[in-house]
């Protein structure tokens, strides 16, 4: 764990870069240092590696004060990425990545090996290995960054907007990677960033910074976009919040019904009297085919000869978000959503107001409990 204790950064000339922040950053998790530009997030990512010493305050590497570390072997536990990935122009990609084994005096041959192995990690062509980073697009360039800080296997990533340099569609792609990564490896990470939407994705906690270094909320995504805890979070996080929250909700705690169900073999008769237009069809198996309008029924025959008005997308109970199964429902011909088991079989419909249910009853778990309500930065 990472601990900030009291740690403020008064630069000559007075800028107060950091005022007394004290926060966790969690072994094994990601924690998102978020906010307006200027507001101290590269101040406080690098009092960890020290390359900026606090005027008072501390930081802690489980329970160890940084400053009982010489600075250079401090980093070689620390990987750093910055912004336009900072590769070695004279040096090819693979001793780029090598830049930290080498410092460590690993031998030639394991070095380039290890390199070649988190090449691709990062998802980077073993051809590239002998290229220089001009080269290489923008994207494939931070992912030498990513790969060069993990070559020693740093158990602390420290990164600096590693995605912000990119366009929109490889960012989301190194992001998708960087979550698949951290999956398998668990590092500690402090990911600094102005981009809320990065935020949320990224972070298992946020740390939001206001100008002039104040830290003024420290909460996992849900909690900073259901109770920001000052004007400054809400108006920073958006006023779509509302909605981006109802990823974080379950489609699994709507309430799921099947009223208008029935399956393909059953006579047209039995849908007539469906309530509100629309009868879902599904197979034997219980997969859903398709909405039958009850308007434009035939005379006679059974629902599975019926044209059908497809469903659109369905929603999965086990791991869908309200969020999907709002859209669902949204572009449904009936207005309501079918949520599925990951085997596709149906497990229940839910329309808008069932939605609206279940965003109520997690308004309702997310009340404010007096002790916590503005996080432990507050
Ligand atoms: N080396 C420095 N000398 C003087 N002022 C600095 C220095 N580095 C940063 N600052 C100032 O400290 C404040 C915080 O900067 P920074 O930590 O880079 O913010 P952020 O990363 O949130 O944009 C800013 O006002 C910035 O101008
Ligand atoms: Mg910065």
């Amino acid at each position: 764990m990472i601990t900030f204790e009291g740690v403020t950064k008064r630069y000559p000339g007075g800028t107060v870069a950091l005022d007394d922040v004290s926060l966790d950053c969690p072994t094994g998790r990601i924690t998102v240092f978020v906010g307006t530009s200027g507001g101290g997030k590269t101040t406080a990512l690098r009092t960890v590696n020290r390359m900026v010493e606090p005027t008072s305050g501390r930081v802690l590497i489980d329970g160890q004060d940084v400053r009982e570390h010489k600075p250079a072997e401090l980093r070689r536990g620390i990987g750093y990425v910055i912004q336009h990935a900072g590769l070695f122009p004279h040096r090819t990609i693979e001793d780029n990545i090598a830049t930290v084994p080498y410092l460590l005096r690993w031998n030639k041959k394991k070095a380039r090996a290890r390199a070649h192995e988190l090449m691709e990690r990062v998802g980077l062509e073993r051809a590239m290995a002998r290229r220089y980073p001009f080269q290489l697009s923008g994207g494939q360039q931070q992912r030498v960054g990513v790969a060069r800080a993990l070559a020693a296997d740093p158990p602390i990533m420290l990164m600096d907007e590693p995605f912000s340099a990119v366009d929109p569609v490889v960012r989301t792609e190194l992001q998708d990677e960087f979550l698949r990564l951290q999956e398998e490896l668990h590092k500690t990470i402090v990911f600094v960033t102005h981009d809320v939407d990065e935020a949320i994705k990224l972070g298992d906690r946020i740390a939001v910074f206001q100008t002039g270094g104040r830290l003024v909320q420290v909460d996992s995504p849900e909690t900073l976009l259901a109770r920001p805890a000052n004007d400054f979070v809400a108006g920073f996080i958006g006023h779509d919040r509302g909605i981006r929250r109802l990823s974080f909700i379950p489609a699994s705690s709507a309430p799921l019904h099947e009223r208008d169900v029935l399956p393909a073999d059953t006579q047209v008769e039995r849908a007539r009297d469906a309530s509100g237009g629309w009868v879902l069809v599904v197979d034997a198996d219980r997969r859903p085919l398709g909405w039958a309008a009850t308007g434009a029924l035939p005379g006679s025959g059974v629902l599975g000869d019926v044209d059908l008005a497809p469903i659109g997308h369905t929603f999965d109970v086990t791991g869908d978000s309200v969020r999907a199964a709002l859209d669902a429902a949204i572009l449904s011909p009936s207005g309501r959503a079918v949520g599925v088991d990951g085997a596709g079989r149906l497990v229940g419909v839910a329309d808008q107001h069932d939605l609206s249910t279940a965003i109520a009853r997690a308004d309702a778990a997310a009340e404010p409990r007096p002790a916590e309500a503005t996080g432990d930065g507050g």
